[in-house]
């Protein structure tokens, strides 16, 4: 996607290359609570603030190229919590979905969503559609919302929907590859994730994306969700460049070869479909 002047000089000041960005970036956007229990705040004014970095994120990865941002907002497992924080956090939902749907018309954003959305309140579940609806031809940035989700339970139903074929005499089981797995999963058509992002310092996968992220750089920060703005953002991306240079250096070419310009010149896509055929 075309990359303003602006915000290829900011990235160019930060020491990011913007010729690399990843295509698909990935956030567990985790500390909302405790931003807020820190602060003496209520557990769902974290979130609150927590959707203020969402809007400011989502901005910029759109100025900056990124074609898709995967966000964790609602695990199958966040029903277990307590009814009041529940309810907030689709409140949030219906608002983001409701209130966001002129800008993302405006600024060319796709909302796509992944997870059970039958387990959404109706309220929350029909704001969505409406807004998956209306933007579903944008393309400048498309932003995938996981809900109600878990890794485990996409990958099942997978599995199940394969399985549904070959008794219907589709597909033979011999037919069943990492390509037919990867398009009966919710993330069917759009690419693995280059980068993952964890905020709030946990070292974990928390059932997120597990098949998507086989190969994906992993970055955790230390920063709360709520505080997570542009600088941390760009310093994502500038370890993420710092170890894909690396990985030029390593992958198979002679000795001292790793930084030729035809090194440089691989595509990111490229150089992960090389380090899969590594493995
Ligand atoms: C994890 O923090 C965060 C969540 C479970 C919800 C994420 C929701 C938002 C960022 C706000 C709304 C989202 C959108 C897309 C509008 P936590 O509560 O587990 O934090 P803790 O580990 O500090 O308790």
């Amino acid at each position: 996607m075309a990359v303003s002047n602006s915000a290829r000089s900011k990235l160019l000041l930060r020491g990011v290359d913007p010729e690399r960005i990843p295509r698909h970036v990935a956030i567990i956007m985790d500390g909302n609570g405790r931003w807020a229990t820190a602060r003496g705040y209520d557990r769902l004014y974290g979130h609150q603030r927590g959707k203020t970095s969402v809007k400011a994120i989502v901005e910029f990865a759109r100025q900056i190229g990124i074609e898709y941002l995967s966000l964790y907002a609602f695990s199958t497992e966040n029903w277990q919590r307590p009814g009041a924080e529940v309810s907030g956090l689709m409140r949030l939902l219906k608002r983001y979905a409701t209130t966001e749907l002129d800008r993302m018309m405006k600024n060319g954003v796709r909302l796509r969503v992944i997870g059970n959305m039958r387990k959404l309140p109706r309220d929350v579940r029909d704001a969505l559609r409406t807004t998956i609806e209306a933007t579903r031809k944008n393309r400048e940035l498309t932003v995938m919302l996981a809900l109600s989700y878990s890794a485990r339970e996409e990958i099942a139903s997978a599995a199940r929907a394969l399985a549904r074929r070959v008794k219907r005499g589709d597909i033979e089981p011999e037919e069943i590859t990492e390509d037919t797995v990867a398009q009966s999963l919710g993330t069917a058509g759009i690419p693995d994730p280059d980068l993952l992002i964890r905020t709030s310092g946990e070292v974990r996968l928390s059932n997120f994306l597990l098949w998507q992220v086989a190969y994906t750089e992993i970055y955790i920060t230390e920063t709360l969700w709520p505080d997570f703005r542009e600088p941390d953002f760009m310093e994502a991306l500038r370890q993420f460049q710092v170890r894909e240079r690396r990985f030029g250096k390593v992958e198979g070419e002679a000795p001292g070869d790793g930084d030729t310009a035809e090194a440089e010149a691989l595509s990111l896509t490229a150089r992960r479909a090389r380090l899969r055929a590594a493995h």
